[in-house]
């Protein structure tokens, strides 16, 4: 018989079509994310769980799939799922790393030239038909040449932002937290990156870009302290994980122009948004869209069925994270 899995969200049918090959599969197949009691009710009885940032799993979840032998996120970040009690119980966690730095590297330029050259704020006026016409001095943003943009985590995304920086004629500055040496992307020339610390960095930069994953040393490392060292022409742009940022700070900066802008991709509720943020003009609000492209969610999707099929299958995972 085959071994019966939880998917928690639709993936492509390509992709689905391979996991249904081998496996028995329970699709929670709705536009909203699995309930915490139907995900608790589902488990029972899997062998594996395929699941998306949206979905907690933590002991209760993973006390109620007794029988999982992996939960495959369908997400880099994994800060949703506790692998420290997966770990305890024998279940091996992977996540999706790779196959979706270069669509959030590119989403984070799309977020950095929106906030800096005012293309959201424009839109919402052109819309509401409130633009008289062309004129020199109308809605001036920033220039990105000859700017510091400051990059805060030095990782796959981070560096492959950093690649791009010159052909905006940007300089880098960057600040690893944890020291390792930046994972340059292949067939990429590294460009020269000023390395320094973080309130250096926010000091000294004219858009601030984060590119961290959530853990307890980086939530709420952006608050009030941080976001009053940077400068007030500088833009703060976060495609990494929401509860990096504190929120109502942000809002109050933004509100008060210490600092100039932002663009945020993720919240630290999400789907709610501090409702601040909503009011104000000078901050870009996209809905968590760092890595969706139709390319790279089907590599995402693929990867975890790949992972689900590998242990299942007695085979080492192709991307497990570390516990
Ligand atoms: C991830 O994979 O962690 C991203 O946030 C999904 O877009």
């Amino acid at each position: 018989m085959n071994p019966a899995v939880l998917l928690t969200r639709r993936i492509p049918q390509t992709v689905l079509s391979r996991l249904q090959a081998a496996c028995a599969v329970d699709l929670h197949d709705e536009e909203c994310a699995i309930s915490r009691e139907a995900l608790l009710a589902k488990v029972t009885g899997k062998r594996a769980l395929l699941c998306l940032l949206t979905d907690r799993v933590d002991a209760e979840v993973l006390d109620a799939g007794r029988d999982l032998r992996i939960v495959a996120n369908i997400a880099a970040g994994f800060d949703n799922v506790d692998v420290a009690a997966a770990r305890q119980r024998g279940i091996t966690v992977t996540n999706t790393p790779d196959v979706l730095t270069e669509a959030t590297a590119e989403f984070t330029w799309a977020l950095i030239l929106a906030a800096t050259r005012r293309v959201s704020e424009g839109e919402r006026l052109l819309r509401r038909g409130e633009w008289k016409g062309w004129a020199l001095d109308f809605m001036l943003g920033m220039e990105l040449r000859g700017k510091q943009l400051g990059i805060v985590g030095l990782g796959r995304i981070g560096a492959a932002v950093a690649v791009k920086a010159p052909a905006f004629g940007m300089r880098v500055a960057a600040c690893s937290l944890d020291g390792s040496p930046p994972p340059w992307p292949a067939r990429a020339a590294a460009p020269p990156v000023d390395m320094m610390p973080l309130d250096a960095l926010l000091s000294s930069s004219d858009v601030v870009t984060l590119h961290l994953p959530l853990t307890p040393s980086t939530r709420g490392l952006i608050d009030r302290a941080a976001l009053a060292r940077m400068k007030a022409s500088a833009f703060l742009v976060n495609t990494s994980r929401g509860p990096v940022v504190d929120e109502a700070a942000l809002a109050a900066a933004l509100m008060q122009r210490s600092i100039a802008g932002a663009a945020l991709d993720v919240y630290e509720r999400e789907p709610r948004v501090h409702p601040d943020l909503c009011t104000l003009e000078n901050v870009v609000l996209a809905p968590h869209l760092g890595s969706a492209t139709t390319e790279t969610r089907t590599a995402m999707a693929s990867l975890a069925v790949d992972n689900v099929l590998a242990v299942l299958g007695g085979r080492p995972p192709l991307t497990p994270v570390a516990g």
